[in-house]
């Protein structure tokens, strides 16, 4: 037996606080001298330090002071090989694949080029807190494998799988329909559900996809139906255009994937800019998720994603975050939480019926705003939920997995601790307003300063320099 015990102030998550409009902390749970028991990775014990710990005698937790211990961060939508080009000037998002991200993409057929960028890719996302990520590689198995390999050394959580792509890219990003299922078969084989690996079938979007590639996905996912499906979604104008040329006999851009039957559960869509009212209908009843990027949204100029109305009550989306780095242009959830207030205050602007009285919708509008119980929901057990991982990972619940990261609130930029000040006194947020004070100090005036340890599977990858 392996106990680990972690004693400090821990904030999580026992419900969505998009369903406690008026009283979001009834989502929340805060325990200011808490105790974190871990036997091999799995969390065994949590609660108030005085009513855990004598249950352990003789038990000598680590002690994390000072810091807001949150469960690891969820990255639901990433490009492993977009590490080196994240941040390329000026492009919306079909220049910027051929010109940016192909060439890159292609040189991860190289074992050693893939190993190396998968390396810092994987340090980055720890360095970001980010504990789990839903990530895309490339057409090449060999950059498949280097990726669950990196993930299994570092016993991570991870959702991903070959990239299918066998059009509108250059020779050395694609591969045909039947290469695609067999290295996706391979894949499969070897790692799904080894460790905590587990696989997506990827077609990398509906323009890139044949019909065959489309139909070499449905096989795959009728063969193996427990799998994931991850790809993207109406992100950017031409994009879609092109996507409707193709399929005439489809309304819209959802109805590809419908056609072929791969929405439901564990699919998700990155993005989800321009989907319609309809769309996210469909979405909702058939417990697809979409991706929230608004790094990359904003980044590549593709819009504004309706938050207020993926959370509409009645049609509710399972919704993830995700950077889409290197579409995004920074690695760490703390800063998608920056980008997605700011696209959440945009939409709350445009729906409140100052600039356009006929689509005033008043509860949209309020939806549209990310307070940090709804934002840090969103990324770990709402975006756990949006990726069906929320029975494994998203909070401290005992029989989850030990996935963790402690949040520095004086870190980040010079003006933090007197920033701070204002809110709470020299011994920290003592109370779970104070700490949503903190929490949401953290996401709009620091970064991934603030990320000061990540632990993942109960043992610690990540201290800040
Ligand atoms: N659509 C197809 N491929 C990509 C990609 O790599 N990044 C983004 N943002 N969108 C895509
Ligand atoms: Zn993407």
């Amino acid at each position: 037996m392996a106990i680990t015990a972690i004693r400090g102030t821990f904030f999580d998550f026992v419900d969505d606080p998009w369903k406690h409009v008026g009283s979001e902390h009834e989502a929340a749970r805060f325990t200011l001298d808490g105790l974190l028991v871990i036997d091999d990775g799995i969390i065994v014990a949590f609660g108030d330090f005085y009513d855990v710990a004598p249950s352990y005698p003789g038990i000598d937790p680590t002690v994390i002071a000072d810091r807001i211990i949150m469960p690891g961060f969820i990255d639901g939508h990433i490009h492993v090989p977009q590490t080196r080009v994240l941040g390329a000037f000026g492009q919306q998002l079909l220049p910027w694949l051929n010109d940016t991200v192909f060439p890159e993409e292609a040189r991860y057929s190289d074992r050693e080029y893939a190993r190396e960028g998968t390396e810092r890719f994987f340090e980055n996302v720890l360095a970001g807190g980010t504990t789990t990520v839903q990530a895309f590689t490339t057409t090449s198995p060999v950059a498949t494998e280097e990726f669950f390999e990196a993930a299994s050394r570092r016993n991570m959580l991870v959702i991903g799988g070959v990239t299918g792509i066998d059009q509108f890219a250059p020779e050395g990003t694609t591969s045909t329909p039947e290469q695609f299922y067999a290295d996706s078969t391979a894949m499969i084989e070897k790692y799904h559900g080894t460790g905590r690996n587990l696989y997506a079938i990827t077609p990398r979007f509906a323009l890139g996809a044949t019909e065959r590639l489309l139909e070499a996905c449905q096989k795959l996912k009728q063969e193996h139906p427990d799998l994931w499906v991850n790809t993207h979604i109406s992100e950017n104008p031409a994009e879609i255009a092109g996507v409707l040329q193709a399929h005439p006999d489809c309304t819209d851009y959802l109805g590809v994937y419908e056609k072929y039957g791969l929405v439901g559960p564990k699919f998700s869509g990155g993005h989800g800019i321009w989907l319609s009212d309809n769309e996210f209908a469909r979405m909702s009843d058939s417990g697809a998720a979409v991706v929230f990027c608004p790094c990359s949204n904003l980044f590549l100029g593709s819009g504004v994603f309706r938050l207020g109305k993926a959370t509409d009550p009645d049609r509710r989306v399972r919704m993830s975050f995700g950077t889409d780095m290197g579409g995004g242009n920074r690695f760490s959830m703390v800063n998608v939480l920056d980008e997605a207030y700011k696209v959440g205050m945009l939409g709350n602007t445009l729906l409140d019926g100052s600039t356009n009285r006929v689509t005033q919708d008043l509860a949209q509008s309020e939806r549209s705003k990310l307070s940090p119980y709804r934002a840090f929901w969103s990324v770990t057990l709402g975006g756990a939920e949006g990726l069906y991982i929320d029975d494994r990972v998203g909070n401290f619940e005992v029989g989850k997995e030990a996935d963790f990261v402690a949040l520095d609130y004086t870190a980040g930029p010079p003006a933090m601790p007197w920033h701070q000040e204002l809110f709470f006194g020299a011994s920290g947020p003592t109370t779970m307003e104070e700490a949503a004070h903190a929490l949401f100090s953290i996401m709009m005036v620091g970064d991934d300063r603030n990320v000061d340890e990540t632990w993942v599977s109960g043992v610690r990858l990540y201290k800040k320099a």
